[in-house]
């Protein structure tokens, strides 16, 4: 009696405190029990072992892998020969080795099995899962950038026990290939960056039949190896089947000499990765890369998120060089830094091995070679640079054309309103609830009477109703993915029961394509835009909220092989029916996607998920951005407001402050969550708001020139302060500032409650400039506190730079499409600077024609002229009539020379003018620590001509 007495009054207390913790905290922190561990996930932890085992075994460790010397072949820039690995004293399993040399400079580096390649094992559970290695992932992720090297050629070098190539611009590249053990060293000028295998961790776990391990027996190792996760692994309920067995690849990538690593996104960490194996600062589990849908993510981890790009840099003081492991499965990449050196070990649940090498030598190098291997941001429209509004859900087509009319009663310009899941009829995609959105047509022409766009949401899982035509069709079609014994695949999500498109399939793509078009997705305009949510594929009852591994996928790939490209699958099908909505009508797409990998900045935006209204999820927002900048996506950016939760006015103000530096500026929030357009914000707060979206604003020319430049170059949108000064060591692990573009524009939002100030750290001894009143500020290598009170953002201008502003506030991006132009001269040291500018019709393919104008500003001497570095085409006359109108209203120079003080005017000559003009030009001095400034008045002069100003 006591003891039940006792333990219900310990039952109670326990409540107590579980109600507590919910009230005080509601639901705060991810379900860790939903998501695994290493130790949980069987190739994770047999490739951690293998490293600690070789790791303790030190020099009498032979890794078993040796490369064929009696069949090596080099022809036309490739190398072709066999690595064999070692099972048993007698046996040996032929993995077919290519490294192709590229043109580009760039290495790659493809392991495969022989036996799997010709089919010649067995699959259990009479499974229809392919035998091959998956070896497709390159069909999703590559566009290009493949040609093999000409001149790349073996080494005449003896060295026995060595294949040497050379390679690389002026073949100052070398690949040291040692045949035994098999390992591989890159070498730029005589120097090792990056090397294959050089511990030992090389590991292609080969296909085996299953056999019943006889006691005792013990393999090449010298250990009874652990088949417990071999052939079935079970997690949350879910056993995965494993047809093929265990079937891994794992590889250590040592960068000697390199301190910094960077990329694999996408991770909610700091930018700089931290070490993977424990220790003060350093996180005990590795990245991982599978994209889910997390719950409440957690903050400085390197538990998985949303998507993936495998691609790291490595960084060091005059050196950047980099891999690609191109690779769809589960992936996790431990970190272990010892002495100088940065060591990597990659591992995936499947496919090939399939590395790509780059050796830089500087981080633009990288992402102009990781560009054209991947391709480049998609240049997007105008409008989709501007800003987004977003809630779920604005409820009713009156509510959207209120808020509508809201923005413009207060004046705060935005560009995109969107719809969240709850404008769908019964939740089924490509519908409209006919109560709440009757009328979806006088809903988007009224947005489009100010130039202004709708985002719709289209998920990838359909309704599983067979009076829905859609699931109908899906499901008789055979367009859907299917489970392990080849049925419709049925699982749980916003719908309810549901099944999903399967996009690895031709005709499920072409299906897709027809849903779009205005009259099958009826109630859409033109002015309709795409938002594909949930395709990592988020799937509730699924094992890790996703699929189960062993689903089959078009051409019976497994889920498993295909998880991290499954997103982007869906997202080309979705683009590639934005283009076909109706022939003859070519506009940009513009989507948004949840899930990524490597290839989706060709087609969409991201974003980073579920975040929460607290500064440390706005304060994370930074890095996370500016690592998917580096990593060849840079149209990113974080729910503004934050996702889950109400913030504070404060942090709202502090969050818009942030998220106008976002490439993609979108705020959101949850259904639970009050309103908070930015129109419905208490002053001062309304105000602050509304100064902040104007900034970006008036800074859009800069941005969409900046969007240019990653277009054809792959260069970020906002770049991380070691990108700008890869010399500047100070400077590397700096990741809460950012460069817009080559503007010199370095903004440092404020992300902590409270702040009034800003310390902003500057690598060079350049005068740099407070956006607003000019204080000037110098001094390299340390940080400057800039005044941060609530109402600003500490930006500040480096000198040397001209930046294109349009300073006439509007409602939409769309009406400010023949505005007039203000350029922003810094002058630098020697009294010089240089900017760019590119403008084109904002929405159509013109631009790949020449329909564009593409503008260098330059000052010297005491002229300010404008050259043309366009490129021209079939498209360029008929594009420049449309802006020839379009003139430069002001010139503002900051620090000019004293002499103008004497000036009043400035000599304008423009090319094909008949003569020479004046206009007048006004020096204004200020207080001591503000630059003086002087400013031209109406030079009226072309944005797209060529002209001369003379001071
Ligand atoms: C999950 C997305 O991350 C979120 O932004 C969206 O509001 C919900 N799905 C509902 O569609």
């Amino acid at each position: 009696m006591a003891r039940s007495r006792l333990s219900s009054s310990w039952t109670l207390l326990l409540s107590l405190v579980i109600l507590l913790g919910c009230l005080i905290i509601p639901g705060a922190t991810v379900k860790h029990d939903n998501f695994k561990k290493c130790s949980q996930s069987g190739f994770c932890k047999r490739n951690r072992a293998l490293a600690d085992d070789v790791s303790t075994k030190g020099s009498s460790w032979g890794s078993p892998y040796e490369l064929d010397a009696s069949d090596i072949h080099f022809e036309n820039g490739q190398l072709q020969g066999t690595i064999l690995k070692s099972i048993s004293p007698t046996q040996k399993v032929k993995l077919p080795l290519l490294i192709s040399f590229l043109e580009s400079g760039v290495a790659r580096v493809t392991v495969d099995e022989e036996k799997r390649m010709t089919g010649d094992i067995e699959i259990r559970h009479g499974s229809q899962a392919r035998k091959e290695r998956y070896n497709e992932a390159q069909s999703w992720a590559l566009v290009g950038g493949l040609d093999v090297s000409k001149s790349a050629t073996l080494s005449t070098e003896a060295d026995n026990g060595f294949t040497k190539v050379l390679y690389g611009p002026d073949n100052a590249y070398q690949a040291v290939i040692r045949h035994s053990p098999f390992s591989v060293d890159f070498q730029r000028d005589g120097q090792t960056h990056v090397q294959f295998n050089n511990k030992g961790y090389l590991n292609m776990e080969h296909w085996r039949r299953k056999v019943e391990a006889v006691e005792g027996e013990q393999d090449v190792l010298g250990t009874q190896e652990d088949e417990g996760t071999w052939w079935e692994e079970s997690f949350g309920g879910n056993t995965d089947s494993k047809p093929r067995g265990p079937e891994s690849v794992g590889l250590d990538i040592t960068f000697p000499d390199y301190n910094h690593v960077f990329g694999i996104p996408e991770h909610a960490d700091s930018l700089a990765l931290r070490e993977t194996r424990g220790g003060p600062g350093n996180h005990e589990e590795p990245y991982r890369m599978y994209n889910s849908d997390v719950f409440e993510y957690e903050l400085n981890s390197p538990m998985t998120l949303y998507g993936s790009i495998p691609l790291m840099q490595a960084h060091r003081k005059g050196s950047t060089v980099g891999v690609f492991w191109l690779n769809a499965a589960e992936t996790w990449v431990d970190i272990v830094k010892s002495k100088a050196d940065t060591q990597t070990h990659w591992f995936s649940e499947a496919g090939q091995l399939d590395v790509f090498v780059f050796l830089g030598p500087s981080p633009q190098e990288i992402s102009k070679k990781y560009g054209e291997l991947t391709g480049y941001t998609q240049l997007p429209q105008q409008f989709a640079i501007a800003y987004h509004q977003c809630r779920w859900n604005y409820v009713t087509d009156e509510d959207v054309k209120e808020v509508d009319r809201n923005f413009d009663k207060y004046q705060i310009p935005y560009d995109v309103i969107w719809l969240d899941i709850e404008y769908l009829d019964d939740r089924k995609y490509f519908t409209w609830d006919p109560l709440t959105f009757p009328n979806p047509i006088g809903m988007e022409e009224q947005l489009d009477d100010s130039e202004r766009k709708l985002v719709v949401i289209i998920d990838p899982h359909i309704k599983n109703q067979d009076k829905f035509s859609i699931s109908k069709e899906l499901k008789s079609n055979g367009l859907a993915t299917k489970n392990k014994d080849g049925d419709i695949y049925e699982g749980w999500c916003w719908p309810g029961s549901s099944n999903w498109v399967d996009c690895f399939n031709p005709a499920a793509i072409k299906w897709w394509i027809g849903l779009f078009k205005y009259d099958k997705f009826k109630g859409t305009l033109a002015n309709v835009f795409i938002w594909n949510d949930m395709n990592e594929p988020s799937v509730f009852n699924g094992p890790e909220t996703t699929m189960p591994k062993d689903n089959l996928h078009h051409g019976n790939w497994e889920h498993r092989d295909v998880h991290n490209v499954n997103g982007i699958t869906f997202v080309n099908a979705t683009y590639q029916a934005m283009l076909e909505r109706k022939k003859g009508e070519l506009r940009r797409p513009f989507i948004l996607t949840r899930s990524f990998y490597a290839g989706a900045q060709r087609t969409s935006a991201m974003w980073t998920g579920d975040n929460q209204a607290t500064w440390e999820h706005l304060a994370i927002s930074l890095p996370m951005v500016l690592n998917n900048g580096i990593s060849g996506y840079p149209f990113a950016g974080a729910d503004v407001g934050g996702f889950f939760h109400n913030p504070s006015k404060e942090l709202l103000a502090r969050w818009y402050q942030t998220g106008i530096w976002y490439p993609f500026f979108r705020a959101h929030a949850h259904i639970d969550t009050r309103r908070r357009e930015p129109y419905l914000i208490q002053e001062p707060f309304r105000s602050i708001i509304t100064q902040a979206i104007r900034l970006r604003y008036q800074l859009l020319p800069a941005w969409y020139t900046a969007f240019r430049e990653a277009s054809v170059n792959g260069t970020p949108i906002v770049k991380p302060q070691f990108y700008v000064h890869p010399a500047d060591e100070a400077g590397f692990t700096i990741d809460d500032q950012l460069y817009l573009g080559d503007t010199g524009i370095l903004a440092k939002p404020v992300v902590s409650e409270e702040a009034t100030t800003a310390d902003i750290y500057l690598a060079d001894d350049e005068k740099y400039y407070d956006y607003y009143d000019y204080t000037v500020y110098q001094g390299a290598g340390k940080r400057h506190s800039v005044p941060a009170p609530i109402e600003k953002v500490p930006v500040l201008m480096q000198g040397g730079h001209v930046i294109p502003r349009k300073d006439r506030p509007r409602r939409s991006s769309g009406l400010m499409k023949y505005d007039p132009y203000t350029l922003v001269v810094i002058l630098d040291k020697n009294g010089q600077a240089e900017g760019t500018l590119y403008v084109d019709d904002g929405e159509t393919f013109d631009y790949e024609r020449g329909g564009y104008i593409h503008r260098r500003f330059r000052f010297e001497g005491s002229s300010l002229v404008s050259d043309d570095i366009a490129t021209h085409g079939s498209q360029s006359a008929a594009y420049l009539k449309t802006i020839a109108n379009v003139r430069v209203e002001r010139v503002v120079v900051i620090d000019p020379p004293r002499e103008w003080q004497e000036r009043t005017s400035v000599t304008v000559i423009e090319d094909g003018a008949k003569a020479s003009t004046s206009a007048s030009l006004e020096y204004v001095t200020q207080e001591a620590g503000k630059a003086p400034y002087a400013v031209v008045k109406n030079p009226n002069v072309g944005i797209s001509k060529t002209w001369r100003i003379e001071f």
